[in-house]
């Protein structure tokens, strides 16, 4: 949960570095889950810039997220190694059956899909990582298998 001296602890341990924003940003995001709508104009009068501009910051990286994750991250890998062996059919089945798309939160809160590009598993593509834990080959009855343990 948000919690204000925590975000202040994080936004003074980092703003004496030069580009501070993004490590700033990384480090709120590790704490809260996301970069909490509280956050943003706290991290602005750090580092001196209009909250329209740190807005734009946290809106234009899309590793930045506005709201908390589901209870499942899973990262589906959309390079061109994947991409030649399946990728787009396990990508498109994914987004019908989670009934979202990229970026997006199931509406029970079990899972967000996020694109990533090119996780180093291109040899037992197509790839993903769910909560961290590489998975490979994927196809559609594999994905179908992956979803049912996920609550
Ligand atoms: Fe998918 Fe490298 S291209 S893991």
């Amino acid at each position: 949960p948000w919690n204000e001296n925590r975000a202040r602890a994080i936004i003074a341990a980092e703003t004496s570095r030069p580009g501070a924003a993004l490590p700033i940003l990384h480090a709120m995001q590790a704490a809260f889950g996301c970069i909490p709508p509280a956050a943003e104009p706290l991290v602005a009068a750090a580092l001196n810039i209009t909250r329209a501009e740190m807005h734009g910051i946290v809106t234009f990286y899309h590793e930045f997220r506005r709201t908390p994750p589901g209870r499942h991250v899973l990262h589906v890998c959309r390079a061109e190694a994947c991409q030649s062996v399946g990728g787009e059919a396990v990508a498109a089945h994914l987004r019908a059956a989670l009934d979202v798309e990229w970026h997006e939160t199931t509406r029970d809160g079990a899972v967000t899909l996020e694109p990533v590009f090119c996780l180093g598993l291109c040899a037992c593509g197509p790839s993903a990582l769910l909560d961290g834990q590489p998975i490979g080959r994927l196809d559609a009855a594999r994905v179908d298998r992956m979803l049912e343990t996920l609550t």
